[in-house]
Parts: structure tokens; sequence; C-alpha cells
């Protein structure tokens, strides 16, 4: 696990170079979109970028992590909703492009495993961002995930619903319950996984995933099994790591033999 901590300013750049990158050199790569917080800075840039003409997502593909489940098809809740504001109408997806777990269908199961056949479907997920919860969940994995987990439903716990409530008008009450999630296994498949934390309220969970054992009690440990993860975190996110003299020193040397 490759762990860079600097602001969250320069995150968003670093991780939009990474998404350009990739798409420089594959153009029809296939992305994995977290919602929330976390990647706003880094949606902004990319469309910034595309809306300059530098870059272009036209033979992309992307797959969103996670949906709740019960609210209506166009919610402005609805992660679908939310990821076609803070990003894909700001770029240029070609349409239907952008896929994501169906919180509305009437067999939930069969929308988890037809999302599974998706994103195989597509060849698999180039490059996945991912913010984290204060719980240690990535996508909705919340403690108890199995770490070989696939798309499924899940139940939110009731500290990540108290979290969102923000985007609810601040009624937890008015949180789903439940929520369709991609599963650790799905994002262990990924060839590349990019973590995004800021902030104290993330201090915690992020010295779980970077320093602490493997555990479903913190599914964010299951990334010290991803063959290439990099995780993005500013000061106060860091603030609770071991290490983190060596982490810079690994950033600030890896130019000279990598
Ligand atoms: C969102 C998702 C969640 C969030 C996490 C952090 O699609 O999968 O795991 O990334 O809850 O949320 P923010 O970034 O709002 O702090």
């Amino acid at each position: 696990m490759e762990v860079v901590i600097t602001d969250a300013a320069t995150i968003g750049s670093l991780v939009a170079d990474r998404v350009q990158a990739l798409l420089e050199r594959k153009p029809d790569a296939v992305l994995g979109l977290a919602t929330g917080s976390s990647p706003l800075r880094v949606y902004d840039d990319l469309a910034a970028r595309v809306q300059n003409g530098s870059m272009s997502f036209s033979g992309a593909h992307a797959f969103t992590l996670d949906e709740y489940v019960g609210l209506p098809e166009g919610d402005p809740r609805s992660y679908r909703s939310v990821i076609d504001v803070e990003l894909v109408s700001r770029v240029d997806f070609a349409p239907g492009a952008v896929h994501g777990p169906d919180g509305t269908a009437a067999d939930l199961d069969a929308a988890c495993i037809d999302y599974e056949r998706r994103i195989a479907a597509a060849g698999g997920i180039d490059l996945q961002i991912l913010g984290i919860g204060t719980t240690g969940h990535i996508a909705f994995n919340e403690p108890s995930s199995s770490l070989a987990s696939r798309t499924r439903v899940k139940t939110l716990i009731a500290q990540t619903r108290r979290d969102n409530a923000r985007f609810f008008d601040g009624d937890v009450d008015a949180v789903p319950k439940h929520c369709l999630t991609q599963g650790l296994g799905t994002i262990l498949d990924s060839r590349h996984a990019i973590v995004i934390a800021t902030g104290s309220a993330k201090a915690a969970a992020v010295r779980q995933m970077v320093e602490g054992s493997v555990s479903a009690r913190w599914p964010c440990t299951a990334l010290q099994l991803h063959p290439k993860a990099t995780v993005y975190l500013d000061e106060a996110s860091a603030a609770e790591l071991e290490l983190t003299e060596y982490y810079r020193e690994v950033v600030e040397h890896r130019s000279a033999v990598q």
C-alpha cells in the first residue's frame, strides 16, 4: 500500500492526474466511482480538464460503488443522481457508459448478480476511486462484511446513517436502512484502488486501514490484500498513523528506483 500525505487540494489534482494518465494510455478504461464528499475535488478537477479540452471520457466506462435501497429513481439523494450531478453531467462519457446498482429493482438479489455480470462483461475495473467511512467501511461494506463479498444487499450501521444524515436535511430517520454495495471481493478485483480520506473524523479508520490487522471489524483493512492500493491522506486523517515519516520518505525517494 502506498501512502501519500499531502493537502486536500493536492489530493484532488494528483488523483485527477492518475485518471488522466490511465485514459491517455487506455481510452476505453473502466473506472470505479465513489460518491460522497471525499472525491469531489477530484471530480471538479476532472471536469475542468474536460472543459478545457485536455482530456476526454468519451471511450471510458464507469461503475458506481453503491446505492441506497428505497429511494425512487431520480431522487436527488440517490447515488446515481449524485454522481450524475458531480461528474457525469460535467464530462463527456458516452450515453449509457456509466452504470450503478439498481436500488429500485423488484428483485434486489438479481440486480446485484446482474451488476457483477456487467462489471465482468466490461473487462473489470481498471481504477477504483474510494472514500472511507468513519466506521471503516469502503463502499457500504460495514463492519462484519466478508472479505470475499461480492455486490449484495447490506444494512447500514447507525453511525453511517448519522454521518449521511447531512444529505437528508439532517434527518437520520430519512436515511435508508439498506443499500446495494459492491463487495470487498469486488473491490479487491480492481486493478488499482485509490482511497481518499480527509479530516480528523477519518483518522481512526485510516489507522486501521493502513496499520491495523486485517479483519472484518474494519472492512477497509481488506485493502492490505490489494496488490496495488494507493491511499491519499491529508494531515488530519493521517494523524493517528505510526509510520508517517517512513511513508513520506517512500514517496520522496520513489522516483529513484521505480
Ligand atoms: C460512497 C461510498 C462510501 C463513502 C464513505 C465516505 O459511494 O461508497 O464508502 O466513500 O462513506 O463518505 P464521505 O466521502 O462523504 O466522507
